[in-house]
């Protein structure tokens, strides 16, 4: 039995005590599946970590346990396409919508998987470091954001940028995102960064004049060494030997597959475009409320796609609130609803937001903690405050187009902040009930090491819920 009961105050109590018997400790569910950890042996996930995903055995679960056949599934904050791709082995339709480029070209180069000529690019291969040493005229494709400025060695950014230009020659378009995707997955590790969620750590023989202790990440490769490591990987799993046994569903399903619909944009403003009841699924786990942030992880991939400052910037302001850098977006959802002629529904949702008490007790604690100082950042809790409004419109939109009987599956972990415990799983589900959703399930899962209590710091008297939330259409 879950025992947070106690620390809740009235409201959040009183939400916890009617949503209680929904909550259900998952033992099937364990870290593993609900995190990337599990798709070692998909195409694509083996060779780029996307670490924010879940895995295709989790998709794959709720889709053969809750649906009756295939029909369209939906993830609107995609990803990499895990939901994507594991809903197409399965003979779903899939739809996906990212605002990320990072995940948008990982998708689009999986895509490219089936048409691959591998003898072709097994070729390329051999003689492609001669032609990349050769290149005399080769243009700067890496143009430096100042968060991303001086992460490469000099030798290696020289050669990224040839290597760019000879990609930019090459004629075959599978092969030549093939190549760029190769270099794309070994950013980090030529580099002197480390991802780490809120920001990049600097190693110590970067030119930066770096505050603080000092980081060794140890030997850092050389972009030679690493690109053809990742490029004989690839080639590896995908010659007809391996690909049958690593990727068997992949390769069994490959001629019957329908395509994948991937839309690059925010869900705020894609999944109003989507008709009613269109959906018989949604798989989604969006950014957690924990000051992840995903546009400073991922600088130097997508300084790589060719983004400057201000396109970084506006993803970063564009992205779901999670970070306390992000701006409220209010007054731009009022706008959005108006220019569709949808003025009642941006009313509605703040109906809902706004009575949600549960939601206000949040709001009004947290803003009593910032007055006392008494939160690490003074804008956490405009943070969870825009965090729940964005993702309570999102919440609309997805019971608005899912069809009834359908379902929406979404993984999501609490957070605490000054001490608080946020139950994220109770008022978004308590959104999700007054759009249509009905709570089939909060499934909890088990306790992990990682956050045991003895590990949880000052405020570690229970661990905070890491969930999978099972919510049907009426
Ligand atoms: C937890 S990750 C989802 C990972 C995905 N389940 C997978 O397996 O790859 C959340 C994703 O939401 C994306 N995102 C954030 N804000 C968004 C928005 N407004 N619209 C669409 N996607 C967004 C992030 O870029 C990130 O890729």
């Amino acid at each position: 039995m879950i025992k947070t009961a106690e620390i809740f105050p009235s409201e959040r109590k009183k939400l916890f005590d009617r949503l209680e018997n929904k909550l259900e400790t998952a033992y099937n569910l364990n870290r593993k599946v609900v995190s990337f950890q599990a798709n070692k042996d998909e195409p694509v996930y083996r060779w780029f970590k996307y670490k924010e995903g879940f895995s295709s055995a989790l998709v794959k679960y709720f889709l053969t346990k809750y649906a009756p056949k295939p029909g369209k599934v939906l993830d609107p904050f995609a990803g990499a396409g895990t939901t994507l791709f594991a809903g197409q082995e399965l003979g779903w339709q899939s739809y996906g919508v990212e605002l990320l480029p990072v995940g948008t070209f990982v998708m689009q180069t999986r895509q490219v998987l089936d048409k691959l000529d591998v003898e072709k690019l097994t070729i390329i291969e051999k003689g492609l470091w001669s032609e990349i040493t050769k290149l005399k005229d080769f243009k700067n494709h890496i143009n430096h954001i100042s968060i991303t400025k001086d992460a490469f060695p000099d030798e290696t950014e020289e050669y990224l940028n040839k290597y760019l230009s000879y990609c930019s020659k090459i004629k075959d378009k599978h092969i030549e995102t093939i190549l760029r995707f190769a270099a794309f997955t070994v950013l980090e590790e030529i580099s002197y960064t480390r991802k780490d969620g809120q920001y990049l750590r600097w190693d110590y023989r970067s030119k930066r004049v770096l505050p603080g202790k000092s980081f060794n990440k140890g030997r850092i490769s050389t972009f030679k060494e690493a690109l053809k490591s990742k490029l004989n990987k690839i080639i590896h799993d995908l010659s007809p030997t391996q690909i049958s046994s690593l990727f068997e569903q992949f390769e069994k399903t490959n001629s019957e597959k329908k395509p994948v619909k991937i839309i690059e944009g925010s869900c705020l403003e894609e999944l109003p475009k989507f008709e009613n009841d269109f959906f018989d699924f949604i798989i989604t786990s969006p950014p957690y409320c924990n000051r992840y942030d995903y546009t400073r992880t991922y600088a130097l991939e997508l300084v790589y796609l060719g983004y400057n400052n201000e396109q970084v910037r506006d993803l970063r302001q564009s992205m779901l609130s999670c970070t306390v850098e992000n701006k409220e977006k209010i007054e731009f959802l009022s706008k959005f609803y108006t220019s569709i002629g949808k003025s009642e529904v941006f009313e509605e949702v703040l109906h809902v937001y706004n009575r949600s008490n549960a939601m206000m007790e949040v709001n009004a604690i947290l803003d009593e903690l910032n007055k006392l100082e008494k939160l690490n950042n003074s804008n956490i809790a405009r943070m969870v405050k825009n965090y729940f409004l964005e993702l309570c419109f999102v919440t609309y939109e997805m019971a608005r187009i899912t069809k009834s009987g359908g379902y929406c599956v979404m993984v999501n972990d609490n957070v605490r902040y000054g001490g608080e415990e946020i139950p994220v799983d109770l008022i978004l589900s308590e959104f999700a009930e007054n759009f249509g959703f009905e709570i089939n399930k909060i499934f909890v899962l088990p306790k992990g090491k990682g956050n045991s209590s003895q590990q949880m710091g000052n405020y570690g008297r229970t661990e905070v819920r890491k969930c999978v939330y099972l919510w049907q259409k009426k």
